[in-house]
């Protein structure tokens, strides 16, 4: 993975991701060629038109958005196991998005889309307060030089733009292998009004969250892994 940054959006947004040329293989371009028609749709940076859930999915449900899905293991295998609702991977990594389609199409399921965005600009512009059922943030860029903080997704000034968009009693769930950033989360969300902390600190991780590449690479550096699980108040 490259690490510099990915240059500024419109007004001098600042990325929380890493610019990956995306490599694929035939399979891929296989894959996205059959279904990104159907489920993945390209949103633009800047203001536009809301995200209509229920056109996207062909029905009226619950939608739980997770920020930066990269593979898209988590997602599917969420998907899979809460019919119920529906699941919005947002990526900006085309390979990422074709391997989460790959898992999509093995499953067979039907309440999972991707979005090709930039998470934030997606939440600033096309999701109205109150309008998710969840926010999922696994394994966010730590950005770990001091210099690229500003870079962190969960951070002072990103949590009231992602608290506001979910519903009263949803749940935001992070979590992260880089204890440093660990602690500037958990910091972060317990300061944000709109979001209470369901456990005393960190949570015990729950049995539903399935785990990733990313999680998989922590814990074979011998990295700790923390789950920050925070619920928006009702009013
Ligand atoms: C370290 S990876 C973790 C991927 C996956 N969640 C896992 O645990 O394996 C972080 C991912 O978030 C994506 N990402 C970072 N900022 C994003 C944003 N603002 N919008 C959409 N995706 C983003 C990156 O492209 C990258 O694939």
């Amino acid at each position: 993975m490259a690490h510099h940054p990915a240059p500024a959006g419109p007004l001098g947004h600042i990325r929380t991701f890493h610019p990956r040329r995306g490599r694929m293989g035939p399979a891929q371009h296989a894959v996205l060629d059959r279904l990104a028609g159907e489920l993945v749709h390209t949103i633009p940076d800047g203001p536009g038109p809301l995200l209509d859930t229920d056109a996207l999915f062909g029905r009226r449900a619950p939608v739980v958005l997770e920020i930066g899905s990269g593979l898209g293991e988590a997602t599917v295998a969420q998907a899979a196991a809460d019919p119920e609702r529906d699941y919005l991977a947002v990526e900006v990594h085309t390979p990422g998005i074709a391997n989460l389609l790959n898992l999509v199409e093995e499953a067979g399921l039907s309440n999972v889309r991707a979005a090709r965005a930039d998470a934030l600009e997606l939440l600033r512009h096309r999701v109205t307060e109150e309008a998710l059922a969840a926010i999922h943030a696994y394994f966010p860029d730590p950005w770990p030089k001091s210099r690229h903080h500003k870079r962190r997704l969960i951070q002072p000034a990103h949590t009231h733009l992602l608290a506001s968009r979910i519903q009263p009693g949803g749940l935001l769930h992070a979590a992260t292998d880089w204890p440093e950033y660990a602690a500037v989360m958990l910091d972060a969300l317990n300061a944000e009004p709109l979001l209470v902390n369901t456990a005393d600190g960190y949570a015990p991780r729950p049995a539903w969250r399935p785990q990733t590449r990313f999680e998989r690479r922590g814990i074979a550096a011998g990295r700790p892994i923390a789950d920050l699980i925070f619920q928006r108040r009702t009013p």
